[in-house]
């Protein structure tokens, strides 16, 4: 029993040496590939911010527009990453929606496309940590517009409100933003990639 779990969990993670990349490739197959483009591109804006941006509630504002206005290129910077955010997600999205058209993620790829989904979720984690960030008015109500979402959650909703409400900083945002999310989206990017060179890409249709 246990040898056919782990010879059925190894033959979906061992990787070979090599692997051409295969005739079938199309434009659809580019999303992936363009999603980590944009993730890099967040990767260079957010260590230019890093510099300027201060996570102390009367601080996190004034620190952003110092940044846009009087810093040279901070402008430019800040809105690479606020709108390159929102395209990663169109990116990703596209992503997932063709290698669902294209059941890819059918055996042996369900690592693949698990690894895929809880990636999904950590994009979306980091535009709601991101948008709280600069302490704005925006930012104020995206909180308290979680807060009552998740409130309604049945069971659990009231008490995980209330941890959120009671635990929550501006600090913690930011940490969670700019360490324990990336490091997170390394660990399952490095999966994700190593299921695609292990089961190449999926035959057409
Ligand atoms: C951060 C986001 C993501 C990045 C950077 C990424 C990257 C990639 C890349 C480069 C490939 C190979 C080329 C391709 O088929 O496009 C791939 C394949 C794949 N991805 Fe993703 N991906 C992401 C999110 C997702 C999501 C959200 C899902 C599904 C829930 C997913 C499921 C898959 C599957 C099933 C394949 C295999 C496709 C095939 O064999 O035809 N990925 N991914």
């Amino acid at each position: 029993m246990t040898t056919g779990v782990s010879a059925w969990v190894r033959e979906r993670i061992r990787l070979k040496k090599s692997k051409p990349v295969p005739a079938h490739m199309t434009f659809f197959h580019c999303f992936g590939g363009l999603s980590f483009s944009v993730i890099l591109l967040q990767l260079g804006t957010v260590i230019f911010m890093l510099f300027f941006y201060n996570p102390e509630p009367q601080e996190a504002l004034k620190s952003i527009d110092y940044m846009s206005n009087e810093v040279v290129f901070g402008g430019l910077f800040r809105n690479v990453h606020r709108w390159a955010s929102v395209i990663l997600l169109a990116m990703v999205f596209s992503h997932m929606t063709i290698v669902f058209y294209f059941k890819a993620y059918r055996s042996p790829r369900e690592f693949t496309w698990f690894s895929g989904v809880a990636q999904l979720l950590v994009v979306f984690l980091f535009i709601t940590t991101g948008i709280i960030l600069p302490w704005d008015w925006r930012a104020y109500w995206a909180f308290a517009l979680w807060i009552d979402y998740i409130e309604t959650w049945p069971l659990i909703g009231e008490y995980f409100s209330h941890i959120i409400l009671d635990s929550f900083s501006i600090n913690i945002g930011y940490f969670i933003h700019i360490l324990i999310l990336p490091v997170t989206l390394a660990v399952l990017l490095h999966l994700h990639f190593r299921m695609v060179r292990k089961h190449g890409i999926s035959e057409p249709l």
